[in-house]
């Protein structure tokens, strides 16, 4: 039996109405969520997410500027930006857009952010809490869409054993402490798979649940997962499409064949990326939140 699409732009924005109504009450009290994101340099890919999140920002009453820096900014240069949006009250979280140019050092941009104002939880501080179990503070915006996606579809990982391919400090490994953090959308049994597992089908097949986030197309084929597991697909990947004007389509880690096998699985779009942003939206206004507690 095919597996059923997990809709995931229904689900964000279920979300993103949650997070209107917390805005007007925001608003009510005085206080209305800010978020500054940042551009640096002309990529495409980042100019066009910063455009979805600011407009998704926009429906739901929050208010949104973007900060667009050429290619040749400094290192110094953004930090000193991030300095004056860390000092500018009506900015509650920013979102430096990643990849950032080479000249810059990602992580020292994190760093420089204040972490009550880090839209994507990836501040040390921010990661650290994550790592002791306090779910209070801002959590990295797609795992949290991922574990919010199981849980909105029935697929509660408790107790489940999740198999995330992916260890990146963006995606797979704050998924895996989320997922085995005892706690709400946690309490699963993790295993984390990357480029030096010899053979990740020997995990993947025993999984209730596979997350992909290898950033590789086909990564995961059906003879690779269980009869009835559930597959979520955060990988984006550009394979060539002669047809069309673009020359490309976007395609996720698994293969299309997985839906043969599988009870549940993500769309190729319309899956993990609306939840991107929906939890960005979220993290936002739990910043403005606590801000005035
Ligand atoms: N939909 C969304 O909202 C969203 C958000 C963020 C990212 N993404 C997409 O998700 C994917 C992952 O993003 P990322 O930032 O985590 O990427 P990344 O930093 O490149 O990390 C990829 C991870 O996958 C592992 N990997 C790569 N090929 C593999 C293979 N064949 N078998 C097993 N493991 C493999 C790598 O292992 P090593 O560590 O050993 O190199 C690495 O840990 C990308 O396609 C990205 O575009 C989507």
């Amino acid at each position: 039996m095919a597996a059923q699409l997990i809709d995931g732009t229904a689900i964000a924005s279920e979300i993103r109405a949650e997070v209107a109504r917390d805005t007007a009450a925001l608003k009510a009290k005085g206080v209305t969520p800010g978020l500054a994101a940042i551009i640096v340099g002309d990529n495409a890919g980042s100019i066009s997410y910063v455009a979805m999140k600011t407009a998704a920002c926009a429906e739901a009453g929050i208010f949104s500027e973007t900060f667009r820096l050429p290619e040749s900014t400094t290192q110094e240069e953004l930090v000193a930006l991030v300095r004056r949006i860390n000092a500018d009250a009506r900015f509650h979280a920013i979102l430096p857009q990643l990849p950032l140019p080479k000249q810059i050092d990602e992580l020292a941009v994190i760093d420089a952010m204040d972490p009550a104002k880090d839209a994507d939880g990836l501040h040390p501080n921010n990661l650290g809490r994550l790592l002791r179990g306090e779910l209070a503070g801002a959590i990295p915006c797609t795992p949290n869409g991922v574990v919010e996606l199981l849980l909105r579809t029935g697929n509660d990982p408790s107790g489940k054993h999740v198999v995330v391919v992916g260890r990146s400090t963006l995606v797979g490994r704050p998924l895996a402490v989320l997922l085995s953090n005892k706690a709400k959308g946690g309490n699963a049994t993790v295993t984390i798979c990357h480029t030096a597992t010899p053979d990740i089908a020997v995990h993947t097949r025993q999984a209730d649940i596979v997350v992909m986030a290898a950033g590789r197309a086909n990564t995961l084929t059906k003879e690779m997962i269980r009869p009835g597991a559930v597959v979520i697909d955060v990988g984006v990947n550009r394979v060539d499409a002669p047809n069309r004007p673009s020359g490309y389509r976007l395609v996720g880690d698994a293969s299309i064949d997985v839906r043969e096998v599988a009870s549940r699985v993500t769309p190729y779009t319309g899956g993990v990326g609306p939840m991107t942003v929906a939890m960005l939206l979220v993290n936002t206004v739990k910043a403005a939140e606590r801000s005035v507690r």
